[in-house]
């Protein structure tokens, strides 16, 4: 028996407040021109004050699983892929967890930068493959704007905030991920990085006053690995699946910069609609970027059963991965209706109350503890 993992699920969410290139030049000394021509972003999303990197999983989870006609309690896996977690520990995806109220799954996090998806759909599928799970769900999430120094034009014009998520089943059909590709060179570590916060530069009054709290990027190196790794991943990718470019049908890449697209487009010798992008409107969103494009190639239809598409993804470490998917799914024909929505929030509300309820019995014990 050959078990594969197929995605039967996906959903994305990004929040409604929208910061436009025009917002940005009153904030630093910017024009909607160069951020257009030297990135290909227009806008991008950023969370409320209480929105977080788990309330946006959450969302995107609630699709995806809503697509895939999937309980939370379901799930033996849940991985969130982010840089940006509620908290340095526990994991996000325990947060996610315990609201979903996914009773039976083992969640943790997962910090690979910007292929953080990648690394977090790999994992799921070997273990799908392996037999030892069934079902997975696999999330990319990220509140970059809590880590973005608001002063730094050469980064605070680049990032955005959202949420993507895809629901990973293990079925012994053709089809589903193929192969998988995964690499990192450490020597680039702090080419894209957050100084301080860890056990190098705890937090402290003089870490926050010399804003070491905040992501900080040497672009141009960035940017020059990025326009290599992708086409060589991509390449790769196919290799192990035995597959061509000439097989493909759509490239999901990470959303990070127009120019490294329509770069890799040249280099891999593809017609630019070959390869997706939903830059202008979100910016990057690290982890959440793949995720979120995937979702919307599958809205607007240019993912169809039977199509090639390979997720390809670069970012901090230096990491990179990618994922070459025969896509098995076909989209639902209708949205759920309403009494379906109205038992799936019943289902959340039951899950929340559930929460409440362990916590106030943890509370009652501990008073017993304290006597
Ligand atoms: O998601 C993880 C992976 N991340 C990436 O892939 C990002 C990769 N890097 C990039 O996308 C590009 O390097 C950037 C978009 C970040 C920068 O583009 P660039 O063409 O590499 O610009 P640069 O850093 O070489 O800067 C060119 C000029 C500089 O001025 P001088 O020194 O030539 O006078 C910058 O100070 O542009 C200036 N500049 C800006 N000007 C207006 C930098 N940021 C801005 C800005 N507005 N926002």
């Amino acid at each position: 028996m050959t078990l594969r993992s197929h995605i039967t699920g996906w959903g994305k969410y990004v929040p409604p407040n929208v910061l436009t290139n025009d917002d940005l030049t009153h904030m630093v000394d910017t024009s909607d021109e160069w951020i257009r021509t030297r990135t290909g972003i227009e806008e991008r999303r950023i969370a409320d004050d209480d929105e977080t990197t788990s309330s946006m999983a959450i969302q995107a989870a609630q699709e995806a699983l809503e697509v895939a006609d999937l309980k939370p309690s379901d799930l033996d896996l849940i991985v969130v892929a982010t840089v940006t977690p509620d908290h340095p520990f526990p994991a996000t995806a325990c947060l996610v967890q315990d609201t979903l109220g996914a009773r039976g799954a083992a969640a943790f996090d997962i910090s690979a930068g910007c292929t953080g998806f990648i690394y977090a759909l790999t994992l799921a599928h070997h273990t799908l493959q392996s037999g030892a799970y069934e079902n997975a769900l696999v999330i990319g999430a990220e509140t970059l704007s809590r880590i973005t120094d608001w002063n730094d034009r050469s980064t605070c014009v680049l990032f955005g905030d959202g949420a993507g998520a895809v629901i990973l089943q293990a079925d012994e059909a053709e089809g589903g991920v193929l192969s998988t590709t995964l690499g990192t060179d450490g020597s680039g570590a702090r080419l894209l990085y957050v100084p301080a916060g860890g056990s190098q530069i705890p937090s402290s009054h003089e870490s926050v006053a010399e804003r070491q709290h905040y992501l900080r990027m040497r672009g141009r190196e960035v940017f020059r690995f990025a326009a290599r790794i992708m086409p060589t991943a991509t390449r790769d990718v196919l290799e192990k699946a035995d597959l061509t470019l000439e097989d493909l049908k759509l490239i999901i890449p990470h959303q990070a910069n127009q120019r490294i697209i329509d770069s890799s487009a040249k280099l891999l010798d593809l017609p630019s609609e070959t390869i997706f992008s939903n830059l202008s409107a979100y910016g990057n969103t690290s982890a959440a970027s793949i995720p979120i494009a995937l979702c919307e190639a599958v809205e607007e239809g240019r993912i169809q059963r039977d199509d090639l598409v390979v997720c390809v993804g670069f970012g901090a470490g230096l990491t990179w991965g990618a994922t070459a998917i025969r896509w098995s799914t076909p989209r639902p024909e209708a949205p759920p209706s309403s009494v379906e929505k109205f038992w799936h929030s019943l289902r959340y509300r039951y899950a929340a109350a559930r929460s409440l309820l362990r916590r106030f019995v943890r509370w009652l014990l501990s008073l017993g503890v304290n006597e």
